[in-house]
Order: structure tokens, then C-alpha cells, then sequence
């Protein structure tokens, strides 16, 4: 064998193994395209929502407001009364009186300086109890009540001086219908028997005294007060029986 023998034969070989190997790979192709045929690809993402379960929920909300404007009764407050007539019209409120708004004004507002009982503070808060400036001359109390009240006063003989807070728009703000509430209630509890001083009375107060901005002095009080207001009278009304205005 020369050289050249050799070479040749070597090579002849390997190409025969080289063609062996490509055979191989062909095949490995064939697999494997077997494969990609027969499994899925995982993918990234979301699969949306069926849409059938849309339009499912959607009915069910529909169908949940047709049920509680047919079964709530009006969301009346009475609706689980065994009276219940869901054909009968809504109860109005039950509107208070003037005497019943004005205790609770009282309680909140005045009962801290002039005491539940009406009796005051010796020498600091007057008493509203048999006072003749609360059952006097509505005009009085109602100043008062809008404006405040300032200075030296005397009541059932003894004198005070300090500083009533005012209740109108200039001062605590309360309604006007509260303002009346208050008053009618202390000119007729604790035995006191004022007539009632009503909202539209205190409607016409407000339009002259809103706008001043002092506080009352007791001697100013008094002074050019109007004719008292027609009001249907109390039963035992004593308007006037405390006119021994001390000052
Ligand atoms: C912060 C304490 C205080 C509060 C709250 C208060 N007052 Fe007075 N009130 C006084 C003082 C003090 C006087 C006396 C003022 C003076 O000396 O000039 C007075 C005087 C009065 C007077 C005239 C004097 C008398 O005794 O008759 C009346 C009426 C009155 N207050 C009613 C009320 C009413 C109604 C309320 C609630 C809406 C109220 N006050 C809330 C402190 C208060």
C-alpha cells in the first residue's frame, strides 16, 4: 500500500460514516416533527372571558334591581309592621311642636348656663324661672335671643353682670323656627305661662335685628318696643302678670 492508498481509504471511509450520520439526522427530524405535530406549545398571555359570562352577570344584576323595586316596599321605615299596606301613601313625619322643638333646643343650648331646672347660677347665670324678662313683652326675649345680651341686669331682684351669648345669624346661628322653639318652651315650663312667641313673630324680629351687631344692654331693653303680636291665647294665660320688671 502507498501513501496515496492510505489516504484514499481513510477518506473513503469516513464519508461512508459521514452519510451514515446524515441518514441519522433525517430520522431525528422525522421524530421530532412527530413530536411538534402531536404537543402544543405553552404560550404566555390570558385567555379572555367567556363572554356568554358576561352577559350572565349582566342579566343577574337586571334581574336584582326588577327584585328589590318590586320586594322594598319603598324602603319605607314601616315596612315591617304587620299593618304594612304597600299601597297606602308614606306617613309623614309626625311635626313637633313648637313647645317639644324649643326643650330640645333648651337642653343642647342654654341648659349649661341656665340649668336644666331653669334656676341659673346664683350671681352668675340669671334664672328663667318667673323672670319677667322672658314672659314680659315678647320683643325683650326675642332681642335678646337674636343679639345677645351684655352688662348689669337685674332679675327678681338680683343683680347679674355678664355676657348672654346671641343666637341669631350673627352670633350661634340658630333657625329661626329653633329661636321660637326655645322661647315658647321657657315662657311656659317651670310654671311659667307666657303665650307662645311663634316663627313668623320671630321671622319679623330677625328682618329689624339681625343686622345689629352689639349685644343688648338691660337698659336698652325696653326701649321702643312695638305692640305685642296677636297670638291665640293660652288657657290660663298670665301675659303681663310679671310686669314688676325689676331694673
Ligand atoms: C354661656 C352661658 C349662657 C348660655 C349658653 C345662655 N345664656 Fe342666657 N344668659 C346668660 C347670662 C350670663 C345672662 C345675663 C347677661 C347679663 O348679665 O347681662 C343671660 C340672660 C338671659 C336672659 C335674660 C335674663 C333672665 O334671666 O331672664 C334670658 C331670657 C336668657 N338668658 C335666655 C337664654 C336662652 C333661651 C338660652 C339658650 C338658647 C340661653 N340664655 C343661653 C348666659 C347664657
Amino acid at each position: 500500500m502507498n501513501k496515496s492508498d492510505k489516504i484514499n481509504s481513510s477518506s473513503s471511509e469516513s464519508r461512508e460514516s459521514m452519510e451514515q450520520a446524515a441518514m441519522q439526522d433525517e430520522q431525528v427530524q422525522d421524530v421530532h416533527a412527530q413530536l411538534m405535530r402531536e404537543k402544543e406549545e405553552p404560550k404566555e398571555g390570558f385567555s379572555p372571558v367567556p363572554i356568554f359570562l358576561m352577559f350572565f352577570f349582566a342579566a343577574l344584576c337586571f334581574w336584582g334591581g326588577v327584585y328589590l323595586v318590586e320586594h322594598s316596599g319603598g324602603y319605607r321605615w314601616d315596612a315591617y309592621s304587620p299593618d304594612f299596606d304597600p299601597m297606602a301613601d308614606a306617613p309623614k313625619p309626625v311635626e313637633i311642636s313648637l313647645f317639644d322643638r324649643g326643650a330640645k333646643i333648651y337642653r343642647n343650648q342654654c341648659a349649661q348656663c341656665h340649668q336644666a331646672n331653669g334656676n341659673g347660677v346664683a350671681g352668675v347665670y340669671p334664672p328663667l324661672v318667673a323672670s319677667s324678662w322672658v314672659t314680659g313683652h315678647p320683643e325683650v326675649v326675642a332681642r335678646i335671643l337674636i343679639n345677645g345680651l351684655n352688662g348689669p341686669l337685674i332679675v327678681k331682684g338680683k343683680s347679674y353682670n355678664g355676657n348672654m351669648p346671641a343666637f341669631g345669624p350673627g352670633g350661634l346661628g340658630l333657625k329661626e323656627k329653633d329661636i321660637a322653639g326655645v322661647i315658647t318652651y321657657i315662657r311656659q315650663e317651670w310654671g311659667n305661662a307666657a303665650p307662645d312667641m311663634t316663627e313668623q313673630m320671630i321671622a319679623d324680629y330677625s328682618s329689624q335685628y339681625n343686622s345689629r351687631a352689639a349685644p343688648w344692654l338691660a337698659l336698652e331693653l325696653k326701649e321702643d318696643l312695638g305692640p305685642i303680636p296677636e297670638v291665640v291665647p293660652l288657657e290660663e294665660s298670665v301675659v303681663g302678670a310679671e310686669e314688676t320688671a325689676e331694673l
